[in-house]
C-alpha cells in the first residue's frame, strides 16, 4: 500500500475504515473490483472528516449493497433508474453505492446519458481533479490510490481544477462547487479553470440547467461555515446573476454576517435557525418585490423557507410594531408569535434597536414557552360552551400569564370566571 495513503487511512475514523473492511471483502466474495471514490477520498487525504462513504463498484453496485444490507442486516433504499443505492448503516453513517459509468451530455446544462464503464470513466465524468481519485478496498489492493488526472498533485498545490475544457459546459453547477472548494479548502482555482469559469459566467450557462438543480447547488454553499468568503469571491466574479438579474447584495452586511453568524449559531441550540436561510434571507432584501416573488417561484422553495423570506423581507415593519414605546410583553408575544424562527432571528440580527433585541429575547427566552394550567375543558366546566368563547378565554389568561398578571391555577381559575362574564 502506498505509504501516504497508508498514513492517511490510519488517522481516518476507525468506523468507517472498519465499514470499508467489511464492503471491500464482500466485494471480493461476489469478485467485484470496487471503490472508495469522490469527496471522502479527498478528505481522507486531507485528514479531514467525512461521513459520507461513496462507493463505485465496477459491475452491479445494487448487488453488493444488497449483499451487504442482508448480511449487515441494515436499511437500504434502492434507485434503480440511477443504478445506485444508499445503505444506512447508523444515524450518522451511510454508504451510497453506485456502479462505475461513463456519461455524456447531450447539450449544457442537461442530465447526463449514463453506460456503464469502469473506475477510469467514473472519475473522468466527475468535477474537479481533487474529487476524482478513488481508493481500492479489495483485500489485495486495499489502500491503492486511483489518481489518472493528478488530484494529489492539486491536493498538495491546493487547486482547483477542471478535469477537461468542457466541464463547465456540460455541468454549469460546477462553477458553484469550484467557488465553494475553493473558499473552504483556501485553495485557489488554477488559471486554465477559472477562465473557462468566467467564459461560462459571460455566457449565462447556468440558464440552461434548471433552476432548481443550480439552487440546490448553491443552498450547500450556504451551509458552509466560510459562507462569507464563499459570498465575496461569488460577487467578485460576479455569479451572483442567477438569483435575479443585476442582483445588488449589501456588501457591508453581509461582512457583518461573520461575527453574528457565531452569535445565532449560540442560540441555534436554542431556537435551532437556519442560518442558511438567514443567509439567503440577506441577500434578498434588496431586491424589489416583483423580482422577489419571480426568485421564489423560480426556484421552487419549501412552502415555510417561502414564508420567512416574505415575512424577513418585511422586517421594518415588525421593527416599527416592536419598538413602539409602551408594549406590553403579550403585545410584542402577539407580533412575534406567528412569525417563524428563522424570521425572528433575522430581526433580531438586522434590527439596530436595542428594546427590539430585549423584546425578541425575552420572547425567545421566555414568552414563547409559556403555557397556561387551564384547558379548554376546565373552561367548559365552568359554563362556557361556545367553542370560540373557549378559545377567546384560554387566549387572555394566556396573555395576562404573560404579563405577569396571573401566578397560579386558582389565579387563572379566578380570572377565567370574570373572562366568561365579559
Ligand atoms: N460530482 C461532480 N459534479 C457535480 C456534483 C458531484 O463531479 N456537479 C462528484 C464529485 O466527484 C464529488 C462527488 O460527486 O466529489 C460527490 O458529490 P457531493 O456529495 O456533492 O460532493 P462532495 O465532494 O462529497 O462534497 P461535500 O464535501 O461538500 O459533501
Amino acid at each position: 500500500m502506498d505509504k501516504l495513503i497508508k498514513n492517511c487511512l490510519t488517522t481516518m475514523n476507525p468506523k468507517i475504515l472498519r465499514i470499508i473492511k467489511i464492503v471491500g471483502r464482500k466485494a471480493d466474495q461476489k469478485n467485484l473490483k470496487t471503490y472508495l471514490v469522490g469527496g471522502i477520498v479527498r478528505d481522507v487525504l486531507l485528514k479531514r472528516n467525512n461521513l459520507d462513504i461513496d462507493i463505485v463498484v465496477e459491475g452491479s453496485g445494487i448487488l453488493l449493497a444488497q449483499e451487504i444490507a442482508r448480511e449487515q442486516k441494515k436499511k437500504l433504499i434502492i434507485y434503480p433508474q440511477f443504478k445506485t443505492a444508499t445503505l444506512f448503516w447508523s444515524e450518522d453513517i451511510h454508504i451510497d453505492f453506485a456502479t462505475a459509468r461513463k456519461e455524456s451530455y447531450p447539450f449544457s446544462g442537461a442530465l447526463p446519458v449514463v453506460a456503464p464503464g469502469n473506475i477510469r470513466d467514473d472519475l473522468f465524468r466527475r468535477d474537479f481533479t481533487i474529487n476524482a481519485m478513488a481508493i481500492s478496498i479489495n483485500k489485495d489492493s486495499f489502500g491503492q490510490l486511483v489518481d489518472e488526472f493528478g488530484g494529489l498533485v492539486d491536493l498538495q498545490h491546493k487547486k482547483i481544477r477542471i478535469l477537461h475544457d468542457k466541464s463547465f459546459i456540460e455541468d454549469p453547477t460546477r462553477i458553484l462547487r469550484a467557488v465553494r472548494f475553493e473558499q473552504r479548502f483556501r485553495f485557489c482555482i488554477q488559471t486554465h479553470t477559472l477562465n473557462l469559469l468566467k467564459e461560462a459566467l459571460k455566457k449565462e450557462l447556468f440558464k440552461n440547467v434548471k433552476a432548481q438543480r443550480y439552487f440546490n447547488e448553491f443552498k450547500k454553499m450556504l451551509k458552509e461555515r466560510d459562507v462569507v468568503l464563499c459570498f465575496k469571491r461569488l460577487i467578485q466574479l460576479k455569479a451572483l446573476s442567477f438569483l435575479s438579474p443585476g442582483i445588488k447584495i449589501n456588501l457591508p452586511l453581509l461582512q457583518q454576517i461573520d461575527k453574528n453568524i457565531q452569535n445565532l449559531r449560540r442560540v441555534s441550540s436554542r431556537v435551532d435557525p437556519s442560518v442558511d436561510l438567514i443567509c439567503l434571507m440577506i441577500l434578498l432584501e434588496r431586491l424589489k418585490p416583483k423580482a422577489l416573488e419571480a426568485l421564489l417561484s423560480r426556484f421552487n422553495l419549501r412552502r415555510e423557507d417561502r414564508v420567512a423570506i416574505v415575512e424577513s423581507y418585511k422586517w421594518k415593519d415588525i421593527e416599527t410594531k416592536l419598538s413602539r414605546g409602551h408594549l406590553k410583553p403579550s403585545e410584542g408575544y402577539l407580533i412575534l408569535k406567528p412569525l417563524s424562527q428563522t424570521t425572528i432571528l433575522y430581526l433580531r440580527f438586522r434590527s439596530l434597536k436595542r428594546i427590539v433585541w430585549q423584546r425578541i429575547d425575552r420572547f425567545l427566552k421566555n414568552d414563547q414557552m409559556v403555557k397556561i394550567f387551564l384547558t379548554g375543558e376546565d373552561i367548559k366546566n365552568l359554563g362556557c360552551t361556545s367553542g370560540q368563547k373557549i378559545g377567546e378565554v384560554l387566549d387572555n389568561v394566556l396573555y395576562e400569564k404573560i404579563d405577569g398578571k396571573l401566578n397560579n391555577k386558582q389565579q387563572e381559575y379566578k380570572r377565567a370566571k370574570e373572562l366568561i362574564l365579559l
